[in-house]
């Protein structure tokens, strides 16, 4: 009986971890597993609904650790997850992603012995300015078992040095959660609420440090997006950390007030079957995120992403997305040639069918 910890602690954390566990709780005598929650984020729409919507179990242990710079926060979750790590003395851990969680966990546990394994190993940007991407190095230097999307991710950890008997190419656990849950969100009434039809909108997310941090350039992709809206109405899930600098710039005037969607049109963050019933609908996606550039090309829907490099190169190989980084001029030209029907065809990634979280408790299946 192998013991394992099971971390999660931001919102894509979630739909990556959810197919591991519905196939590791086919092995009970196998597997004992616990859930953390480190709390990193903790608002109602961007961790407990995701619970319900993919009918997680509730996590065992909450570490509550919340906001903070990043220092305190991976401080805190390490000073936290350490106490869960010394009672309850995992064989394994499992990290996913790249958030300032993975890399806390990963270096706890690593530091106390256990072994651990990364979900989404090997992806890189080669942007040292992104907090994920250090989180990426130094979790992927720590690990025993490293989890891959695709071939990049496979090449990048070689090149590095990582042993080939510590890589893992399962495919892509974020699809498996995609597919599975696919019919349920085809099937909501959001759009109807919204008047929205079929190919007739575009969604957004915005996030990231670079592009939301500084008003100029922050004015910049918003004066873009009003644009686009003039042309097709934007639904734009606000994330928190954006909406606070939406307010503190002064820059409430970019957004429609009307209640339906209408130009660029701003609302709470959505649970994950309301985005992707919308997205698997939309004429195109625009976001900074990296999980999105991975759906968009599963759905074969548009993306244009608003930064100026990704670590799922594959996305734009394969798929459907394109890199445009973040200038006025740029987000236009990609956008209006979407709209003109200038919509490149992709093809899926290799693996991404479905059951990557099988293959790796296929592989865990063997250290029990
Ligand atoms: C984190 C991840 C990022 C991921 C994103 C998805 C890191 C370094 N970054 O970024 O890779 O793409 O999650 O959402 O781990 N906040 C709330 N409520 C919450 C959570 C956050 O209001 O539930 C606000 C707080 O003001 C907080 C800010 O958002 O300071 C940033 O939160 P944080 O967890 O530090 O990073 P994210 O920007 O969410």
């Amino acid at each position: 009986m192998l013991k394992i910890i099971i971390v999660v602690g931001a919102r894509p954390n979630f739909m990556k971890m959810a197919p591991i566990i519905e196939a590791m709780n086919r092995y009970p005598a196998k597997f004992r597993h616990r859930l953390v929650h480190t709390g990193q984020h903790y608002d109602e729409r961007m961790s407990k609904s995701f619970f319900t919507d993919l009918g997680m179990p509730k996590p065992d242990m909450d570490l509550e650790v919340g906001s903070g710079s990043h220092a305190e926060q991976t401080a805190r979750i390490m000073v936290e997850f350490e106490k869960v790590c010394l009672r309850e003395t995992p064989d394994l851990v499992i990290v996913a992603g790249d958030v300032n969680s993975t890399m806390a966990c990963a270096i706890t546990a690593k530091k106390l012995g256990a072994r651990v394994a990364h979900v989404e190993a090997g992806l890189r940007s080669r942007d040292m300015s992104m907090p994920e991407e250090i989180n990426r190095l130094c979790t992927d230097v720590l690990c025993d078992y490293l989890f891959t999307t695709d071939h990049f991710a496979d090449e990048n950890l070689l090149a590095e040095g990582v042993p080939p008997e510590k890589i893992f190419f399962v495919g892509n656990v974020m699809i498996d959660t995609l597919l599975k849950h696919r019919e349920l969100a085809r099937n909501l009434d959001l759009m109807q609420r919204w008047g929205l039809k079929t190919r007739g909108f575009a969604t957004l997310t915005l996030h990231r440090p670079s592009n939301v941090d500084d008003p100029e350039t922050l004015r910049g992709i918003l004066d873009a997006l009003r644009e686009i809206g003039k042309e097709i109405p934007i639904v734009f899930p606000i994330h928190p950390r954006t909406k606070k600098m939406v307010e503190q710039f002064r820059l409430g005037e970019y957004f429609s007030s009307a209640g339906k969607p209408q130009g660029l049109w701003m609302t709470d963050p959505l649970g994950y079957l309301e985005l992707l019933h919308l997205n698997m609908h939309a004429k195109m996606v625009i976001t900074d995120s990296g999980g999105l550039q991975e759906e968009a090309t599963v759905l074969g829907v548009p993306c244009i992403t608003l930064r100026h490099n990704t670590e799922r190169p594959i996305t734009c190989e394969m798929g459907t997305n394109v890199i445009v980084g973040n200038s006025r001029a740029k987000i236009l030209h990609h956008a209006f040639g979407v709209l003109k029907g200038d919509v490149p065809t992709g093809k899926v990634p290799e693996k991404w069918d479905g059951r990557a979280a099988e293959r790796i408790v296929e592989v865990l299946s063997d250290l029990a």
